[in-house]
Order: structure tokens, then sequence, then C-alpha cells
């Protein structure tokens, strides 16, 4: 058996899965973000310890497995969100997370420093963003000196927890990708955007690969959780990572188009010359020598909780929310929705973004709008695919999120982007992609795609209607017309 854990923004999950890739069971044990005011959004790492030794006895209790036959634990977490550790190793302030806005200033400083974008592409191949690493860092030199002096190590959610299991010390790479300190093409952190941001050089640890072994579980540690000491330890992965793992998309041509409060599209490339223009990230993949493109909608489902919760104020759930909207033709009666709720970052890094309904008339009802919601972030992500499409090719979509339980949404998804839209078997996330490192890495599995080809099933293909593919060009025209028009208001 191999065990998956992920330190995630709501919660953390635990997953056990045979040597066959089968879910055994898994569990969640629920946090909140701590708002400290509008757009602070921190946690404290030790919530996540405390839910990760909470939801790990729980699952080995409940699944019945002899801790002995779990032969690994792989790891995943929330990408960007910074634990700042003094000289004893602990944690000198709460995490500051990747959803956090309050770097703006920030942002800017790196560009100045670096000299713009292109130069700051050179280096890390990623735009600066306030959710990113290194922008926090400089934040807390500029805000917490105190803290900046003691600050000993910087890790991400799941290298600390995985440090908690074991002492060691490490970052994984395809965290590390997400720091923006981190050359992504070359494999190493970069000295030289280092010194000009000015940061202290030793506070950034040694990086190690996804499916290395780090460390061993301390023995007091493996007691308090049930779990045998001759459990290994495999590095893991940030979350996004692990997600394309848990969907297969470990070859090129393949991406997952996920639909959960955000909305991202993670593509698949072993390349690592892409270029991206700085409207996309480029981050390392949990597999070796491998990269992906990820675009990030920062609100996708999201807009439906919002028009629901905000302007229907009704508990409907999402299904007859959905089965509403189906009463509508396709087009909702002329109206488009821009799902700009919290600003953008894929393909518009602009904070300022705006949502809006654009084509309301005497006779629009809240069925048009409901069904305009759905397919103003099918729009989105068609806007999205297209910036992705202009540096690699993608043959094949796979649906994940709570979205793909919606027929109505996923045959949207299908007509906006003129594409066949793959459902498939799994729908166990990041947790799931950190098991199959963990078997990876301990040697259970010989490599990815041969036990994901077996464990990760394609179990329905939604094809786009032609009629409705024809009528979302039009759509889809009109869709960016508005931003593009616009965004000198906001
Ligand atoms: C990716 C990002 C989020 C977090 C969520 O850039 O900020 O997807 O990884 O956990």
């Amino acid at each position: 058996y191999l065990m998956g854990i992920d330190i995630g923004t709501s919660g953390v999950k635990a997953i056990i899965i045979d040597n066959a890739g089968r879910v055994i069971l898994s569990k969640i044990e629920s946090y909140d973000i701590n708002i400290v005011k509008k757009g602070w959004m921190e946690q404290d790492p030790e919530q996540w310890w405390h839910g990760t030794t909470k939801v790990v006895r729980e699952i080995v209790r409940e699944s019945g497995i002899n801790k002995d036959e779990i032969k690994a634990i792989g790891f995943s977490g929330q990408m960007h969100s910074s634990v700042f550790l003094d000289e004893n190793n602990k944690v000198l302030r709460p995490a500051i997370l990747w959803n956090d806005t309050r770097t703006f200033t920030q942002c800017k400083e790196i560009y100045t420093r670096v000299g713009g974008l292109e130069q700051l592409l050179n280096y890390v191949s990623n735009p600066a963003l306030e959710g990113f690493t290194a922008p926090k860092i400089l934040w807390l030199k500029e805000n917490e000196k105190v803290n900046y002096e003691n600050l000993q190590y910087i890790l991400l959610p799941k290298d600390y927890i995985r440090y908690k299991f074991t002492g060691d010390i490490s970052m994984e790479m395809s965290d590390a990708a997400g720091t923006l300190l981190y050359d992504v093409k070359n494999k190493r952190w970069n000295k030289e955007l280092i010194h000009k941001l000015d940061l202290k050089e030793n506070i950034f640890p040694k990086v190690v690969k996804s499916t290395d072994i780090v460390g061993s579980i301390k023995k007091e540690i493996a007691r308090e959780l049930g779990l045998s000491e001759k459990t290994l330890i495999i590095a893991g992965g940030a979350d996004n990572a692990c997600a394309a793992i848990g969907s297969g998309i470990v070859e090129n041509s393949k991406a997952a188009l996920s639909i959960g409060t955000s909305g991202t599209i993670i593509a698949y490339t072993d390349k690592n010359n892409v270029e991206t223009k700085g409207n996309l990230h480029f981050f390392n993949h949990a597999c070796d020598n491998s990269w992906y493109l990820m675009t990030v909608m920062l609100s996708a489902g999201m807009c439906l909780k919002w028009f629901r919760n905000n302007i229907l104020k009704t508990d409907k759930t999402y299904e007859e929310l959905t089965n509403m909207a189906s009463k509508v033709l396709p087009g909702s009666n002329g109206v488009i929705f821009l799902p700009y709720l919290f600003g953008e970052r894929s393909p518009h890094p602009d904070p300022n973004a705006k949502s809006m309904f654009y084509g309301l008339s005497s006779n629009t009802t809240p069925e048009d709008l409901i069904r305009s919601v759905l397919e103003g972030v099918a729009l989105g992500f068609k806007d999205c695919l297209a910036s992705i499409e202009k540096s690699i090719d993608i043959k094949e979509i796979r649906l994940t999120g709570g979205g793909a339980n919606s027929q109505l949404w996923t045959s949207i998804i299908a007509d906006v982007l003129d594409r066949e839209i793959s459902l498939i078997n799994v729908e166990e996330g990041p947790a799931f992609g950190a098991a199959i490192i963990a078997g990876v890495g301990s040697g259970v599995f010989e490599d990815f795609k041969p036990i994901l080809d077996k464990a990760v099933k394609v179990k329905k293909i939604v094809k786009p209607n032609k009629e409705n593919v024809k009528l979302y060009q039009k759509y889809y025209k009109i869709y960016t017309l508005l931003y593009d028009n616009l965004k000198e208001c906001n």
C-alpha cells in the first residue's frame, strides 16, 4: 500500500491506494484561512500539522491495514505559501498563502530591480505575481525586519510537513519552481536573481526530486501517527503537479482542465525552452525532465457559487442551478458573462480585471444569467487554452474538479473549446498523485506511465456540437473585445 498526503488550502487530505493504484480510503480534515485583512491570507503551519496527524492516525486505523504494509508516503501541497523558519527550525510567523495579495508593491519592485518582464522570464520563466514566494520574502524583509533577520530557511507547506516527519530540511523541485527564484529550465536556484533582490542566499534549502527518498520517519512521530519507521518518505510534488499526475497527464499533448473554485489548465511538455510571454506559468513537473504550462483563472466554480449565494440568495444545489440553466438555449439569450470576480491571473495577469454581464435586456431571466455564468467560465478557458496553444499543441483534454459532475457544463466546455472532452474514472486530485509518486519513488511502480495507464481510465468522451461551436465562436469574439476595450476603465 501507498499513502498520499495533500496539504490543501481548505484542509489536509490523506489517501491510501493499493499496489494496482486503486483507492482504498481517503479522509479529509478541514481548517480555515485566517483573513487578517482584505487580501491578507494566512495559516499557521501548526494547523496543517495538527490536521495531518489527525487524518493520518484515522486513515491508518480505519483502513485496518497493518502499518508495516504501507511501503511509502508521498506529499503534496498548496504552492507558493511561505513557511519562514528560524535557526531552530521554529516557525517565525504564520505562513503567507498563495492567494494573498499584499505584495503588489514588491512585485513592481522585482521588475524594477531585474529590468523588466523579459529579463525575469530569462531568469525563472515566470512573471512576478503577488501569490508567488519571492515577493513574500521581500515583504518580510521590508515589513518585519526582526523576522527577516531571524530567517534561516524558507520552506513550502508540504516540504515543512515532510520536515516534521523526518527532521530533514529540503525543498522539492516542482514546488521550488513556484518560488520565482528557481531557474525552472536549468533546475537550480537563480543566484543572480537572489543577489539582485538582495535576499540572503543561505535561506534556500537543497532541492530534491519528487521521487527522491528524503530522510526517514522519526521514531516518536511513527509512534504518534501509528506508522512504521520503515515506511519510506518520498518528496512528493506541488499540488498542481500532483493533480496532473493523478489525472494521467504525463505525456506530450495531454492536458487537464479543472473546474474547482478556480479554473486551471495544466499541459505537459518535455521541452524546457517553451516561450510563454509571461501570461502562463511554467513549472517543473513531478516526473523527470518534464515541465508543465499552466493557466489559472482565479474564479471558475466560484462564479456559480457567488451567483447562487450573493445574487440568487438561495440554497439550491449546483445540480438544481444547472438544471435551470439547461432550460435556456445555448447563448443565454444574448447575455455574456466575464468571470473576473477577483481580477484575473490567466491569460490576463490583471488584479483589476472586472467581471460583468453584457447584453442584458428586459427579457433576461435568472436562468439566462446562470447559463451565461457557465458559458462565461468556458469562454475564459478558451482564452487560456489559446494562450497555451501558442506554445504547444494539445490533443487530449481531461476534465476534472467539481464542474466535471455537471453534464451541461461539460458539454458547454466541449462546444466553446470546439474540442472533445474526456472524463476520467478517478477524482481524488493531488493526494492521489502524491500516492502515485510515493509508488514510483519507492520502486513499487517502475514508472509513472505504466501505472497511470492502468489506474486512470477515460470513462466517457463528450463531443462538441457543430452548431453550438459556431455560435460560441461569435460569442468568443465579443468576450475578448469586452475585456480588451474596457480594461482602460479599470
Ligand atoms: C498555483 C496556485 C494554486 C495553489 C493552490 O500557482 O497558486 O493553484 O497551488 O493550492
